[in-house]
This record gives structure tokens, sequence and C-alpha cells, in this order.
């Protein structure tokens, strides 16, 4: 590490000094000499391009990793940073008062929930301004694998369970950040949906899983998005890391999809660099001189071809010269970080999703005196942790955002949970621990102080909280389900309200889905906002007073029991109640993908299982009826369209989901898959919009893997308008021809 360290300084040290005085006249890069560059650059220069540095660069400290200078050619440093809710980069740094925060934005399972491309590309168009302003050159993000199952530690930087969803959201994502002339790196590429044993873990998976669900959201991404780079994952999959897999790299990213950036290692290169750097990984990250000496070897042993090698550094290049530092781009170290906090919470208002409204016990007036609980009302999870953290000046916590909204809370209830906190944080000071949401339990509170809190106050907010993050995965007791102490003061809350004619509602302030069957008849009223990012309490507060009109819908199934889900028989951390509280740990060298793609609605709606909330689903506090659809297929697809009017009584949007049934012949298929989406704008009382949805015939395509091709089977194809996977609203039907697409690799 010391080693690692020295090196990079002195790298660092002499690339600073004389970059600046790269010489007129002698051959400096170009975006049109990079063939002449590539004559020009020695084999050490060509392989130091090809092994990235983490932690330090000389003008932004501590950000994830940058790529190495070579100042006789002009050719400059770029840095790269974390992550998906915003960039992460020290707040502080030494020799200077001035403060370098970032927005916290939305975290990605909200947005998804939004079902806006053009919400999440106006949020990352901001969020993107702070990479170019903080002088980064790309962000390392949108994280992306799929929600397989809802223990993954890192759900919340992903989207969902559906590949479509997933991948239209990151490839609005891409575009926003990228509008600002800096990078994304969309990743992990590929199949990493577990933190357990992360960095080792073979994911095996048939080929049609592989490309309809894991596959995927990949390939809309970098179709519909063209990042700048992607990031190959840690583990492996069927037997090889991604990071050394040609198959995954080369013949499926380029070949096939026609990706033309760089790949990047995600943080730790494997031992066989060599393999790595022939399958297409070009940038080892984080590498140090090891990697660069076995890149070396690889050459002069003739492992790696000269124009393997070449190919390499041509990717580099390109890059480079697209790159802020390439420009010299003069950043401020200042961006608007009071506007970007505007977008932040418009991003949470237009997403949150509301999942249980009875008797319209919501909105509430927004003078009501509240009492508000749990633990979360205060140490409110704005993100998750690990890369996937921001270093923001400031997280909103519910109790802030309803005084603000013009509630009156409890106050002996707030002081009570603020100083249950300092307890806590003061512990974890004492006793020399991370101050780490996660250690954190709810504190019980008497029924006798309850039944006092009922009758001075008008309604009764329970915040419900779940932190998680990079490195580890959750587990079922006292995470996916309420723990015991959870579980009763809920139990108290509803009794003592209800008997008194109060309401009770429930705030799942969680970073991924949650077991909600045994106790949402507890509740009148359910509002889900993940992890809403810094402004996301104020986008709450909103919603519970009714200035918002909640319009998002669920990426993801919540399942009646953590069992149900065909992939929790493979989960490493798989709650098994023969096996104790902690869980039985299987499947960690390995984990097989048995269930192949009924993942989520596929196998919930296909086998009639019922689910606690279904796929897509979400309340408004207005009504919509959906009418006219009309669907027309043609040579290149289906083009259909719906009217969707507001009939209620309040301004609100809608989601439509348009999902494809297909006939009988082919291969076996789900009930229903999603295969587009839209999103009404506000509509007035008696307003309607006509929503139109385009799905290609290669959008229709299942993967046969014996032909080793996407098929589309001729038939009839219903074509249903869904407000959720489980309420079709409207059908109308069409018929296609068959077609197939050859693949150029198979597993
Ligand atoms: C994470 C990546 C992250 C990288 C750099 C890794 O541990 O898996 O998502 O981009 O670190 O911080």
């Amino acid at each position: 590490m010391k080693r690692l360290y020295l090196t990079v300084l002195l790298c660092l040290a002499c690339g600073g000094a004389s970059f600046a005085q790269t010489n007129a006249g002698t051959l400096v890069l170009r975006a049109d000499n990079i063939e002449e560059i590539l004559q020009a650059l020695t084999l050490e220069e060509k392989v130091s391009l090809l092994v990235g540095g983490a932690g330090m660069t000389p003008d932004v400290p501590n950000v994830a990793g940058y790529t190495r200078t070579i100042p006789r050619l002009g050719i400059p440093m770029t840095a790269l940073s974390d992550g998906p809710a915003g960039l992460r980069i020290d707040p502080k740094r030494e020799g200077t008062d001035q403060t370098f925060y970032c927005t916290g934005f939305p975290t990605s399972t909200l947005m998804a929930s939004s079902w806006d491309v053009d919400l999440m590309e106006a949020m990352t168009a901001a969020m993107g301004n702070e990479v170019l302003e903080y002088g980064v050159d790309v962000l390392l993000a949108p994280s992306m694998n799929l929600h397989r199952n809802p223990l993954c530690g890192r759900n919340f930087e992903y989207y969902s369970e559906d590949p479509l969803l997933s991948g239209k959201m990151a490839a609005a994502y891409v575009r926003g950040i990228q509008t600002n002339g800096v990078g994304t790196s969309v990743k992990h590429y590929a199949v990493n949906n577990q933190e357990i044993n992360r960095l080792e873990n073979d994911a095996r998976v048939g080929n049609r899983a592989l490309r309809e669900l894991y596959l995927k959201n990949f390939e809309i991404a970098i179709k519909e998005g063209k990042p700048w780079t992607v990031m190959s994952s840690y583990n492996k999959l069927n037997g090889d890391y991604t990071q050394q897999s040609e198959r995954l790299l080369t013949t499926v990213l380029r070949d096939e999809w026609g990706f033309d950036g760089i790949v990047m290692t995600d943080w730790g290169c494997k031992e066989n660099t060599v393999k790595s750097t022939k399958a297409g990984n070009d940038l080892m990250e984080w590498g140090n001189q090891i990697e660069i000496d076995r890149i070396l070897e690889g050459v002069k042993r003739g492992e790696i071809s000269q124009e393997e090698l070449d190919r390499n550094v041509r990717n580099l290049l390109k890059y480079i010269v697209k790159t802020p530092h390439f420009r010299h781009y003069k950043y401020s170290n200042k961006p608007d970080l009071k506007a970007h906090a505007a977008v932040a919470r418009k991003a949470a208002e237009e997403s949150i999703v509301l999942l249980k409204n009875d008797k319209d016990a919501l909105p509430l007036k927004g003078k009501e005196s509240v009492a508000l609980y749990g633990l979360p009302s205060v140490d409110f999870v704005g993100i998750g942790t690990g890369s996937g953290w921001v270093n923001t000046e400031h997280i909103a916590n519910l109790q802030e955002a309803m005084t603000a909204a013009g509630f009156t809370l409890d106050e002996d209830l707030a002081e009570y949970y603020r100083r249950y906190l300092d307890t806590q944080v003061m512990t974890e000071k004492m006793e020399g621990r991370r101050i780490d949401k996660r250690h954190r339990t709810e504190p019980t509170i008497a029924v006798r102080a309850i039944e006092r809190q009922a009758e001075a106050n008008d309604v009764a907010v329970f915040v419900l909280g779940r932190i998680a993050g990079e490195g580890a995965d959750r587990v079922v007791p006292d995470d996916f389900e309420l723990s015991a102490i959870e579980r009763e003061l809920l139990q108290n809350i509803s009794l003592n309200y209800h008997k008194l004619g109060k309401k009770v509602v429930v705030v799942l302030n969680v970073v991924g889905a949650i077991e909600t069957a045994s106790w949402k008849h507890l509740a009148d009223a359910i509002v889900l906002p993940w992890a809403p990012g810094q402004e996301g309490a104020y986008a709450v507060a909103d919603i519970l007073t009714g200035k918002v009109n909640p319009s998002g819908k669920l990426p993801m199934t919540f399942p009646v029991n953590y069992m149900d889900i065909p992939s929790s028989q493979h989960f490493p951390y798989t709650w098994d109640m023969t096996q104790g509280r902690r869980g039985n740990r299987k499947n960690v060298d390995f984990t097989d993908y048995d269930e192949g793609i009924w993942v989520g609605y596929r196998f919930f709606q296909t086998n009639d299982v019922a689910v606690s909330y279904p796929f897509g689903y979400g309340l408004s506090y207005t009504t919509f009826a959906y009418t006219k659809p009309v669907v027309k297929a043609g040579k290149d697809g289906i083009t259909a369209s719906i009217i969707v009017t507001n009939t209620g009584n309040r301004t609100g949007r809608e989601v439509v989901e348009l999902y494809v049934a297909a006939p009988q012949g082919g291969l076996e298929k789900p009930a229903r898959e999603l295969k587009a989406f839209a999103k009404t704008k506000p509509l007035a009382p008696g307003e309607s919009e006509t929503l139109t949805f385009q799905v290609s015939t290669y959008d229709l395509a299942s993967f046969n893997e014996a032909a080793a091709a996407w098929e589309t089977a001729a038939g009839t194809y219903q074509v249903q308008f869904g407000a959720s996977v489980a309420d079709i609203r409207a059908t109308a039907s069409c018929k296609i021809k068959a077609q197939s697409w050859p693949v150029k690799a198979i597993w």
C-alpha cells in the first residue's frame, strides 16, 4: 500500500510539473491525430495508460481513480469518481476553508419509481454539472444490476427487477450526465446481483435469462445512452471473471451492441491481467506497478499482441480527447448547489409511491398536530452507504421537513428521538466505532406514552427505516421483516390512534423492498419514498399535505413472503427457518440462477402467486380512465396509443405501462412482459392526454439458446395497457410476422 502510494505520488508529481511545459511545436494529442500518437508512444507509456490509479490527483483530492498522464505528448490525467446519487468527493481539503459538498440526489430505485425518463435526464443534467465543475471527467455511474432479490445490499443503487425499466432509466441517466461534456461508467457489467462474496462469486446463469434479463438492461443503456465507459464487475459469470471475458467485453458489448468507449475494471484487478487486457478490458482500476509489469511482460512474451495492446490504448486516447481535462476546462469548484437542491427535491416529489390510502386518509391538511414516530424520522435515510454515498452538506429529516410544511410535531416525542440518536452516536464515538446508522435500533415507547400521544395529537406518522450498502447484503429478520420492537410499536400506535378514530400513516424510508403483507392492515396510508436524497424529506411532507400528488409506481414486486421469491432458494444469505436467526450462507462461491427468466413479476403473474404489492403499482389522490386503445403493427413493430383522462378532482400524473402477451407456439413466455411505458403531463381534473408507445419487432423477441438467436414468434400479440402488471385497463391485439436475429456469442 505504502509502495503504491509513493509510486502514485511520484508519478503525479513529475506528471503535474512537466505537463504544463509541453512544448509548442512538438507532437501533442489532438482528437484527429490518435494514430500518430499511437506510433509515438513507447511501450512503457502505452502500458501506463492502461493502468489507472486511485485516490489522489493533483487538483481533485480523493477521487476514486484516475488515468495517468504522459506530459511529453500532451496526454492529461483524467479523474474518475462515484457515484449513482451524486458526485462523491471529499468535502474538505487541507489548506482551505472552502468546502466541496455535492448534492445528494434521490437514489436510483426512487428515480425508477418515477417511470419518467425526462425527469431522470433533467436531474442527471444537474448532477453532471457538479462532475464538471469539480474537475472530474467521469462519474462512476449509473449502477444498474437487476433487482433479482430484495436482499442485495446495493439494490438502492440499482433500478428495477425489469430490464426494460432499468435500461431506459440508465440510458436517460447517461444522456443527462453526458450533456455536460463529462462521461459516465455503466456498471457493474454484469450479473453482479449480490454483495456476499462479490469479488469471487460465480454467477451461473443460463443463456436465456442472461440475454433477456441480466444483459438486456445493459444492452438498452449502451445502445440508447452511449456511455463513454463501462465498468466490468468483480464477479465471475459462468466460470470466467467478467473483466476477463472476451465474450462479454468484446463480442457482446462491442461487436453486437456497438459500444465504442473504454471498459474499466471495478476497483481491484484480478491476477490474470494479461487475460483482462486481451478480453478488451482497457483500463485496470485501480492498478499499480504490479499490473503495469504484468501487461509489459505479457506483451514481451507475445501473449498480448501489438494489435490488442494498440486497440486498448486507442480506446483510451479516444476517451481522453473527450474529457474536460483534455479541453483544459476551467472548472469553478462552485456548482450551484442551491439550484441543484431544488432539482433533487422535484425529482423526489415526482417519484414517491403511495402504496395504501384507505378512505382517503391522505392528503392531510398540513395543519395537524402530528406524533412522529420512528428513529429514521430524525436519522433519515437519504442515501445508502458505500461508494453510492454522497458527501452532502445536509440531509433533511422528516422532523424538520414536516415542521416546515406547517405541521405541529409532538415536541416531547421529537425530543425523545433526537436524544436517543445523540446517545447512539455518542456511544459509537466512545467505543471507537464507525458512526453508522446500520447498528442503530429502534427505541421502544411505553404503551402509556402512546395512549397520551394519541389523545394529544391528530394523527400518527411512523417512519420505518432501512439502510444498506456496498459489501453486504441485507438479511430477512429485522431487515426485510420488521423487528419485534417495530412491530410492537406499530401495533400499539395503530390500536391507540384507531380507538380514537385517528389516522396512522407509515412512511417507508427504506433502501430495498421489505415485507408489508403482515402489518399493512395496521396503517391507513403507506408512503414509500425509498432513500430520497438530501431534499427527499421535504418531498415526503409535500405528499402528506397534498401539495404534491403522488405519481410514482413500484419498479419491483413486493412479495408476501421472502421465500415466495424464486431466487430466494439460491440467494446466498437465505433465511432458512431450520438454520437459526442468522440465516444460512449457501451458494457463496457460486450462485445458481436456477429460476431462469422467472424473476419478479414474470414469476408472480405467470404462476398466479399472491403478492403484497405488484410490479408497477402506485396510487394517486386522483383517478384516471384509459380509453380508445389503438394498436397497429407494421414491418418494424408495434405503434400503440391510449387516451388517459383525469377523472378525479385533483391535478395528477399517471404512468401507463404497456405489456405484451405473446402468442403460443414460440418459446415459453411470461404471462405478460413490460415492453414500453409513458407518463402523462400533470392533468387537471377532466383533462386528457394521448400517450403513444413504440415497440420494435426486436423488442418482442425471446432468446432461443438452441438457435443462438433472438426470435420473435409469428402470431397474434395482445397489447395490454396497465396501471400495474396486475391491473390491465385496456387491451388490443395485432399480428406480427416471425423474425430472428442471430447473436455472436453464447455461453
Ligand atoms: C464499487 C464501484 C465503485 C468503485 C470505486 C467499488 O468498490 O463496487 O461501484 O465505483 O468501488 O469507488
